[in-house]
């Protein structure tokens, strides 16, 4: 085999964000917007790139200079992912296509660097597991990044909706067959790694009172398991409101995102909350199915867009 197309879900965070850096848990849903990574070996020792998403059209260089020199930002997790995985003969060419926007922060420099670790995986015939996937594209991230808990690289890999614990210590599938959430677009697009370094800086000034936020944020991520588990949606919502009050206490909720929350909540939902970073990219929001169409209006009102998803899809896949 010489060519192979993979894909990989995008991913929203539903509970435990941020304490999630921290040695505490979270949980991610896989949703059914696609990165899709087409990988071919090729002769000559070249990498070639192609990521039109993130404005990167024929990027090529030398495979011994993989990692070197200037990267361009769309490049950089792709080409150190190859890096990583090793390649030994000849050269590759990469294309990179997704169904969502990377603004949306649906994780798509994760999910591109699951699909190239797979599709390297199943071209040089060595197959690797689940976990291995997970410990090359984890290491790719904080290669790439510094920080980061891999909660997004689970979700890429395993899909479904997942019980993760920092840096990919436990990664537990939630057995469920649905999860009916509304997602909102704020418009506001947000860099991880600095709203995580904000918070840190908290954390230096006001260690205990920090702390104990996370230790509360770890107690309701274990009662939203169970929730979850019981799709006890009302109560999975007022878990989203609690930790949508501690993300508050860490600065990071935000005036469109609390807009768009608030009118969600205003509306009828049984609850609502950031998901991610904070600041900007998107909010969850569950409902009483009589109430769903009133609670996208108000979230529409408030200045966000409703992405219509499904959540807790498959995980990364061979297409082709
Ligand atoms: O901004 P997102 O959607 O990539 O989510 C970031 C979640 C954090 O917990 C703040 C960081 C992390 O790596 O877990």
């Amino acid at each position: 085999m010489k060519k192979i197309t993979v894909s990989a879900p995008g991913k929203l965070m539903l509970f435990g964000e941020h304490a999630v850096v921290y040695g505490r848990p979270c949980i991610v849903t896989a949703v059914n917007q696609r990165m899709h990574a087409t990988v071919e070996l090729i002769d000559q020792p070249i990498f070639q790139l192609n990521a039109p998403d993130v404005q990167i059209k024929n990027y090529k260089k030398p495979m011994s200079d993989l990692g070197n020199g200037e990267i361009p930002k769309g490049a950089k997790f792709v080409e150190i992912a190859v890096g990583n995985f090793g390649v030994r003969k000849g050269g590759l060419s990469i294309t990179t296509k997704s169904e969502f926007s990377s603004q949306f922060g649906f994780g798509s420099s994760s999910a591109s660097t699951v699909c190239v670790i797979k599709a390297l995986s199943e071209l040089s015939g060595k197959k690797l597991s689940n976990r291995q996937i997970f410990d090359l594209s984890y290491k790719t991230i904080l290669d790439v990044q510094g920080k980061g808990s891999g909660f997004d690289i689970a979700a890429a890999i395993y899909g479904g909706t997942l019980y993760f614990l920092t840096g990919g210590k436990v990664i537990k599938p939630l057995k469920i067959t649905s999860l009916p959430i509304i997602v909102g677009y704020s418009g506001i697009k947000v860099d991880t790694i600095t709203i995580v370094n904000e918070v840190l800086k908290k954390a230096g000034k006001y260690p205990k009172v920090i702390d104990r936020v996370y230790n509360n944020i770890e107690r309701l991520v274990e009662q939203a398991k169970k929730s979850i588990l019981n799709k006890d949606w009302q109560s999975v919502g007022e878990l989203m409101n609690f930790n949508e009050g501690l993300l508050a206490v860490l600065g990071v909720e935000g005036k469109k995102l609390a807009d768009m929350i608030y009118a969600a909540r205003d509306a009828g939902a049984y609850g609502a909350k950031l998901s991610g970073a904070g600041m900007g990219d998107c909010m969850i929001a569950l409902a009483p199915p009589s109430k769903v169409s009133s609670v996208k209006k108000a979230i529409e009102k408030a200045g966000g867009q409703v992405i219509n998803i499904r959540a807790n899809v498959e995980g990364v896949r061979i297409e082709s």
